[in-house]
């Protein structure tokens, strides 16, 4: 297996070779389902243990989110094996469930060009932070490379504010409706990322944007459905994907404080809105930071209770299940993927 995936001649199609699977049929049939698939970003053992874990053990077809930040802290070579690890672990658990492999914010052609040769089955061409032209025309020369081993891509309309690997956004632009069947059309993407009120990281809004519930609870402004369903009118049938899409869980932001962290009105979007929007046209349902926020509340809360505690395995363990724990809740409660790993085959 060694030599084929380390030869120049067999980058055709390698993630094939590999045993992971593009995005189309997935995200086809999470849209006909009426739930969307569950992007997970990982970026080291623990992370994956608990995704293909918890996605086995709830049923649910997932897709491994790899950012250009996760890949140089990772090692890409370590990544791509680790990737092969869990084809191997999946079917060591005795599921066939399939997931694809997909670059988060690939922000250059060149960029999107590696991950395709080192065995991504599907890139995103973030495009958002250039005018409409030069989006459409780097997006549309990654689809053309892309397309050749049939790996799927993501495009993007509409900025998301927060911080995206090294684009950072102050304001959010929503998308213009009007823009998408243009954009789909002369690129040829298989999906696009929209900006309908999201927004990355742990403080999505501004407290001022909020109001207090009686609890004093921060509540969060809507998300645009009108713009989402605009864009449905417009694209029908057309795989949509929300990014930004963690809802911040006020229950390990707790634990963070309690044990130390400093996390003042730290705000993600309702599970409601999210449920909603899992049975339109959102198909591709990104989170990465409600697992760090798991992961990291685990940790403090051991470090916390075992200040002697020094091996690894004893705080990143209680980690790695919590995120599993979260895990296969979101996949039953808000994606509404599990029970879904047939769909995942081709
Ligand atoms: O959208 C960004 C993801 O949460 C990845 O974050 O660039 O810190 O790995 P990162
Ligand atoms: P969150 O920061 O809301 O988890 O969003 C993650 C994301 O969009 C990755 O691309
Ligand atoms: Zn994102």
């Amino acid at each position: 297996m060694k030599e084929k995936i380390d030869s120049p001649k067999a980058t055709q199609a390698l993630y094939k070779e590999i045993g992971i699977v593009n995005t189309r049929d997935m995200l086809g049939k999470a849209l006909a389902g009426n739930y969307a698939v569950p992007a997970y970003n990982f970026n080291n053992m623990e992370q994956l243990q608990a995704i293909v874990t918890g996605c086995v053990e709830s049923d649910s077809p997932f897709i491994l989110q790899v950012s250009s930040g996760a890949r140089k802290y990772a090692n890409q070579t370590l990544l791509r094996w680790m990737s092969k690890g869990a084809v191997e672990m999946i079917r060591d658990m005795g599921s066939n469930l399939r997931f694809a492999l997909h670059l988060d914010h690939g922000d250059t052609f060149d960029l999107c060009k590696s991950c395709i040769e080192t065995g991504f089955s599907s890139v995103m061409i973030d495009g958002s932070h250039h005018s409409f032209e030069e989006n459409i025309e780097l997006t549309r020369r990654v689809v053309e490379y892309a397309h050749q081993y049939d790996v799927t891509v993501e495009g993007e309309l509409g900025v998301l504010s927060g911080i995206e690997d090294d684009v950072q956004a102050a304001h959010s632009v929503y998308t213009q409706p009007g823009d998408v069947e243009k954009f789909v059309q002369r690129t040829g993407v298989d999906s696009l990322a929209i900006s309908i009120g999201t927004s990355h990281g742990a403080y999505k809004f501004k407290a001022a944007q909020c109001e207090r519930n009686e609890q004093g609870i921060l509540v969060p402004p809507p998300l645009r459905f009108d713009i989402l369903e605009e864009i449905e009118r417009r694209i029908p049938g057309f795989p949509i994907v929300l990014h930004g899409a963690s809802s911040v869980i006020p229950k390990y932001v707790n634990m963070i404080n309690q044990f130390g962290g400093k996390l003042d009105d730290a705000v993600g979007i309702p599970n409601e809105q999210l449920r909603k929007a899992a049975r339109s046209a959102v198909c591709k349902i990104n989170i990465d930071s409600d697992g760090r926020l798991a992961m990291t509340a685990l940790i403090r809360k051991t470090f916390a209770e075992n200040p002697s505690e020094f091996d690894p395995r004893k705080y990143l363990g209680p980690a790695r299940d919590e995120l599993k724990r979260m895990i296969m809740e979101k996949n039953r409660d808000v994606l509404g993927s599990a029970g879904r790993g047939k769909d995942s085959a081709e």
